[in-house]
């Protein structure tokens, strides 16, 4: 049990890509068109160097227009790290929903007081050229 309350930590730790201010190159992830007002998933993929490791690792990142800006959040948990689903509970419509301890976060990803997540999910810079949607580093915010 305890291994597994810790991986997600470790993955925190180790990934530089979720660090915030992390240098990287910008990633396709979706074109515009396929977008809503409705947060998506989409998964992407990106190469990982630990020392003497290299892999190529995978995430999900929820997209969607937001005051007619293109929005990307993470789809980890500010908790203890664990993945979110956007409209994953029943009982809590239109928010982002963490099974692990029950988080919660609104649409636009801010943590609702009163459960586990002390901060709102983690964003990415985006860059739309030619109707695709591209992914940056990526920051926490407040
Ligand atoms: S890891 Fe999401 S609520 Fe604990």
């Amino acid at each position: 049990m305890a291994a597994g309350m810790l991986m997600p930590m470790a993955r925190f730790a180790l990934d530089p890509a979720l660090r915030a201010g992390a240098e990287s190159e910008f990633l396709y992830v979706c074109d515009v068109d396929q977008l809503t007002e409705d947060p998506q998933v989409f998964p992407f993929n990106f190469d990982q160097v630990d020392a003497w490791y290299e892999s190529e690792v995978s995430r999900d990142v929820y997209v969607y227009i937001r005051d007619n800006e293109v929005t990307a959040l993470s789809a980890i948990c500010t908790h203890l790290g664990c993945t979110v689903a956007y409209d994953g509970n029943d009982d809590y419509p239109e928010q982002f929903f963490c099974p692990c301890h029950f988080g919660r976060f609104d649409k636009d990803g801010h943590n609702i007081p009163g459960t586990p997540p002390r901060r709102p999910l983690d964003a990415y810079e985006v860059k739309v050229e030619d109707g695709k949607v591209y992914l940056g580093s990526i920051y926490q915010r407040t």
